[in-house]
């Protein structure tokens, strides 16, 4: 089994079954795990962008800061590799910890995963937020880290094998979702605890706790899904769950369905492998690129570093760390706006619309960057103008919530046959994170380094991820997960790799969901 957003599988995916108060809890335990990935990306930005913060654990950068350095140039005030470690470090830790929480989550079943992940969650925060060095600091990120990993991975699962197939697709956007009320409660906590006199930043750091508690909690109490139960050789009282789940004694095609699924899982023993055949190539591309070409739109330089872009840019500590706030509610908002329009609009629809969006405000943000501190890193910015900026920045991350932040998931978790799809689901897991480290981890140095021309250079890459999608990928709204060979064979490019046989020959014409 696989991290991630994960759907699952279904036959005919025409089950009797209501959404039962059980399914409701699932959708709130599913929630705390998202919040706790998404606060930790929104918290981190904040609490680096505290004076007091940086006196005791950075004093070097705070110099910097305050310009008691002699360095005037405003584009490299924060560029410090030990400061970016603070944040990227979880990245790294979470995408190793996925691979061990794989194991876990298929040999002991979900919810001993979502336990550990929020017992090692729950230490790190204590350790961050009791921080008295920079070691303390770091290795409560990692433990963070290693949280998310096990959350990340399990809670997803858990969520789509206790889903009614019919509202699959809108839970898989609900984790995003989760995600976004996760930053944007981080932004505001970080705003809050900013206008303490001291230990504001470990009210922040310790708060993580909280959604952590509930998760660790609700894991407790919650039944296992009847997919693992039958994965750990428990078909009766896997039955018996499925019943009580659903609502209905009627649950004998789901059933079979699941036993089905199993038995196909347990037939493909080698899915690493088998994922390199050349008929599984369309896929593996996908689900290597949009992970990456996500964190390549430079999302994650607004979500972790928002509050010292615009102090970058000139805006007093407050006004940053409100600007953050506004950042962070768009990015609820703008999400709901995908929910709403993916299984009408299409995918590709929002991926085109969304990305010459924020083509276009990347394009303006960099100009405008450009015209006042030019090379040198040398100006001001007028009140109007950091304004328009800010309101610039807002029209990209609304792009985003709505076009690669939820289809980033959604799409690679929705491409795969059976037989490979938790192993497709991994790939994308990792290269999310490996990328997300990545992008925390350069980004000071890049700004220092690129100036505003960091903004032209993620605008390059959206203008070449969104002509990739025109060209490469195909519409996948509507198609049920187990037809989806048929589009891969009818698209102009993909259509090669795919084996006749594949698509079920004799079930009618492919269909036309082509580019
Ligand atoms: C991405 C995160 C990002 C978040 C922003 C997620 O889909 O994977 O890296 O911070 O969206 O809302």
């Amino acid at each position: 089994m696989a991290g991630g957003h994960f759907v699952s599988q279904g036959g005919s995916g025409n089950y009797e079954g209501r959404v039962t108060p059980f399914v409701v809890i699932t959708c709130l335990v599913a929630a705390t795990g998202g919040l706790i990935f998404g606060y930790d990306i929104g918290i981190s930005g904040g609490v680096t962008s505290m004076d007091e913060f940086l006196i005791k654990f950075f004093p070097s950068v705070y110099r910097k800061e305050k310009d008691l350095s002699g360095d005037s140039s405003q584009y490299c005030k924060f560029d410090s590799h030990l400061l970016t470690l603070f944040t990227s470090s979880l990245y790294i830790a979470a995408l190793i910890a996925s691979f061990f929480a794989s194991a876990t989550t298929r040999v002991f079943g979900r919810k001993v995963s979502m336990f550990c992940g929020g017992i090692i969650f729950l230490c790190g925060a204590v350790l961050n937020g009791a921080a008295m060095n920079v070691t303390m600091l770091i290795i409560g990120r990692i433990l963070l880290g290693v949280g998310i990993g096990y959350a990340n991975q399990s809670v997803p699962v858990y969520l789509s094998e206790m889903a009614p197939p019919k509202v699959r697709g809108a839970l898989n956007i609900g984790f995003q979702m989760a995600i976004t009320i996760g930053i944007f409660l981080a932004n505001f906590v970080n705003y809050g605890t900013s206008k303490m006199k001291e230990n504001g930043w470990r009210y922040s750091l310790a708060i993580a706790g909280v959604p952590a508690i509930i998760m660790t909690v609700g894991s407790v109490f919650l039944p296992d899904t009847p997919n693992s139960l039958i994965e750990r050789g428990q078909q009766e009282k896997a039955r018996a769950m499925l019943e009580k789940i659903r609502g209905t004694e009627n649950v004998h095609e789901e059933f079979q369905d699941l036993l089905e699924a199993s038995e196909t899982s347990k037939q493909v023993q080698h899915p690493w492998k088998n994922i390199r055949q050349r008929k599984y190539r369309p896929q593996l591309v996908i689900t290597l690129l949009i992970p990456f070409f996500q964190q390549l739109t430079g999302i994650n330089v607004i979500m972790f570093y928002a509050p010292v872009l615009f102090k970058t840019l000139g805006f007093g500590d407050s006004a940053s760390l409100m600007a953050a706030v506004i950042t962070g509610l768009v990015n609820v908002f703008a999400t709901l706006v995908s929910i709403f329009t993916v299984d009408k609009f299409g995918r590709r629809a929002l991926f085109l619309e969304g990305g010459a969006q924020m083509l276009i405000c990347q394009i303006a943000v960099g100009s405008i960057i450009a015209s006042v501190f030019g090379v040198t890193g040398e100006g001001t910015f007028s009140k109007s103008l950091g304004n328009v900026t800010v309101f610039l920045i807002c029209v990209y991350v609304a792009a985003f919530a709505w076009s690669w932040g939820p289809l980033g998931w959604l799409v690679p978790s929705e491409i795969f046959p059976l037989e490979i799809r938790s192993a497709g689901q991994s790939i994308n897991v990792s290269v999310n994170m490996f990328f997300t480290f990545i992008i925390a981890q350069i980004f000071l140095t890049m700004l220092c380094h690129l100036k505003f021309g960091l903004f032209f250079f993620f605008g390059g890459f959206v203008l070449i991820m969104t002509t990739f999608i025109f060209f490469f990928l195909p519409e996948t709204k509507g198609v049920p997960i187990e037809e989806m060979n048929r589009v891969w064979k009818a698209h102009w490019f993909w259509g090669k790799y795919i084996p006749d046989d594949a698509v079920g020959l004799g079930h009618g014409k492919p269909t036309s969901h082509e580019v």
